[in-house]
């Protein structure tokens, strides 16, 4: 299966790349790049960059780079055929394929059913809206708080309540409805399969609806409703569009909030997400009828770094709960869970109490800590008996973390709440299951609340770090990535100016041959390793900092003094091996160079370099190049 290259750069070039970005996080102009939050990670202040021009972006935060190809697979974790077809869609260029009939097949069905499905939501919305067969049902809408606005956002419809409906009104083959799990074959041939229902539509996260959700009314708003009306929900079947264990219900509409506040709401119903959009939450998804998958958090974690669940977490048990710690470490994710009353779910909550809703995912705590609450809250703490009981309850939650310093801190709480000693506690830590899972807790036998040894190892460990990146490079490296910016952001002001040797740093030099040698940005970054192509992509969003004229000063001067620096050693090699011709070379080298040099070490030169400083450097930078054409 493969896209022609030419195509490939078609839709890369006729891509706006700052517009495209800009759906997922919002961007905002700084001299000729955007800048944002990174869609990627979590962040508080922006270091994601996009240079719309040459269509690349970069986030100096967690390295996420690339093109309008690479940003589309990464965010929508599609194929690079599917990324380049979408784009395609999207700017009106037929992407051609090569070979692979059969891939092809598959999307022309896909689109197919899409668009069955399009048009099937359009017809039970409209007939909501508007047919009289729909008023209990807008009734009954109403009466859970929903207005036009809302049935509108969220597309809501009405299936009527007869055997054809659907079936004759849309302009689809039957096939194509069987496939899209619109209808089915019954005894009076084909009929639809949502019947009487108000029709929740389900959405991939692009907007394209994939497949429905269906209520029955409840009994007092319908007419004949009885057991045999069937269950609460009808849910679409699986077809080639949708998978049940990777969809989430409103991602569509909550993605931007999503990414926005870097946290995602997850509930249990469609009612829920409704609720929490209207209680002025626009961040909450659903699983359709499913329990959370190791599929949907893949989804999740593409969006956010911190879920909040906003249903009874507690309920889903044990093993729900060793399942949430593991997606947390899998994805560096951070599971917490919104207080909500007992009883109440946030659909309800939504009409009776909204900023009660608010509150509650606000005040998020982690999954354990709610866990652990909750098991202290629930015990009887009067008699020795209750709080032991209580706290043998609450270690065995906190036995199931696996980071020894989360259940550290936890363990000291329930000590503390159930008034035993911490230390009579821990052994209740490494019953079953805690055995061989890397240091026991028995080696940070001793420890009291506060930060363990291994918590200070760690923050100096990240000090550290963070020392090392801010640290000063070696002289004349800030220079060379101004030289190297401008070579790319205006290449004219750099024609003939730059030279391999005014590059000490390797990867720089590197850089700069890749640019050297290749007729376009992008083709650098293409022929390059890795290493040189993220350069090259952090230089392609970033602004230049300098002018020509003190950057080639400045990279002249620098790589003079190297050339110095070593011309001088081998004078003294040569002295000291009484080779008389490479000692009197050298030392006429040295006399050039300082001569040259002494204009350029100036005291204000930097800033503006009068003509004379330029013409020595250019001097130089000719010398220079010939002393390496020389030598190699
Ligand atoms: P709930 O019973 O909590 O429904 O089921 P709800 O979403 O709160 O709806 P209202 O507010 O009572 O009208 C939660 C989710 O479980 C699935 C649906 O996805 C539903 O949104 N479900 C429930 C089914 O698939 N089938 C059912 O019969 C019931
Ligand atoms: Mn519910």
């Amino acid at each position: 299966m493969a896209i022609p290259d030419e195509d490939v750069a078609q839709v890369r070039a006729a891509t706006d790349l700052v517009a495209l970005i800009g759906e997922y996080t919002p961007l905002k102009r700084v001299g000729r790049r955007f800048v944002g939050l990174c869609p990627f990670h979590a962040e508080k202040t922006g270091s994601f960059s996009v240079n719309g021009e040459e269509g690349l972006y970069y986030c100096f935060g967690c390295q996420a780079r690339g093109d309008a190809i690479s940003f589309l697979r990464s965010i929508e974790g599609c194929s690079f055929v599917e990324a380049v077809e979408r784009l395609g869609t999207r700017v009106g260029i037929s992407v051609r394929q090569e070979s692979s009939a059969r891939g092809k097949q598959d999307r022309d069905q896909q689109e197919v059913l899409k668009e069955a499905m399009r048009r099937a939501v359009e017809f039970y919305h409209e007939r909501l809206l508007s047919h009289k067969d729909a008023s209990q049902a807008r009734q009954y809408l109403r009466s859970r708080g929903y207005d036009g606005e809302v049935v509108r956002q969220f597309r809501l419809g009405w299936a009527p309540d007869r055997g054809g409906g659907l079936v004759g009104d849309i302009d689809t083959p039957p096939g194509v409805l069987v496939a899209a799990g619109l209808a089915h074959e019954g005894s009076y041939g084909l009929q639809s399969s949502f019947r009487g229902r108000v029709i929740f539509p389900i959405f991939d996260p692009s907007g394209a609806p994939i497949a429905l959700g269906g209520r029955i009314l409840p009994h007092s708003a319908g007419s004949r409703r009885d057991a045999s009306a069937g269950p609460k929900y009808r849910n679409s079947k699986e077809t080639p569009i949708y998978s049940k264990r990777r969809t989430l219900y409103g991602l569509n509409w909550a993605r931007q909030g999503i990414v926005q506040a870097d946290e995602i709401v997850i509930c249990e119903g469609y009612t829920d997400v409704i609720g929490l959009f209207v209680a002025g939450v626009p961040r909450a998804v659903a699983t359709c009828g499913t329990a959370l998958t190791d599929e949907h958090f893949q989804v999740i974690a593409r969006f956010a770094k911190r879920v909040v669940l906003a249903f009874d977490a507690d309920a889903a048990g044990q093993s729900a709960a060793s399942r949430f710690y593991e997606w947390e470490r899998l994805h560096s994710l951070e599971v917490a869970v919104a207080p909500l009353p007992p009883g109440s779910d946030p659909g309800e909550l939504s009409q009776a109490d909204p900023e009660a809703l608010r509150r509650a995912v606000e005040e998020a705590v982690p999954f354990l800590g709610f866990r652990v609450e909750r098991a202290l809250a629930s015990g009887d703490l009067r008699s020795p008996e209750g709080r032991a009981r209580t706290a043998q309850a609450a270690v065995a939650m906190i036995a199931e973390h696996p980071n020894e310093l989360v259940r550290d801190q936890y363990l000291v709480t329930i000590a503390d709440r159930t008034r035993v000693d911490v230390e009579r506690l821990r052994p209740y830590l490494e019953e079953p299951g805690r055995a061989g899972r890397g240091p026991g807790p028995r080696q940070v036998r001793g420890a009291q609340a506060g930060p363990t040894s291994a918590t200070r190892a760690a923050l100096r460990v990240d000090t550290e770090r963070a020392g090392a990146r801010g640290r000063a490079g070696a002289p004349g490296q800030r220079a060379a990535r101004d030289g190297l910016t401008l070579a790319i952001h205006a290449p004219e002001t750099m024609a003939g100016r730059l030279d391999e040797s005014l590059f000490a740093d390797p990867l720089q030099r590197a850089a700069y041959n890749a640019l050297a040698s290749a007729t376009s940005l992008h083709q650098a970054i293409e022929s390059s390793d890795d290493a040189v192509a993220d350069l090259l992509l952090q230089l392609a969003v970033s602004e230049p900092e300098a002018d020509a004229d003190p950057t080639i000063v400045q990279l002249v001067r620098a790589a003079a003094m190297r050339a110095l620096g070593q011309i001088e050693a081998e004078g003294r090699t040569a002295e000291a091996a009484g080779d008389q011709a490479r000692l009197f070379a050298a030392a006429a080298d040295i006399a050039q160079l300082k001569a040259e040099l002494e204009v350029m070490l100036e005291p204000g030169v930097n800033e503006n370099p009068p003509r004379p400083v330029v013409e020595a450097a250019e001097r130089l930078l000719g010398w220079l190049r010939r002393r390496r054409g020389e030598s190699g």
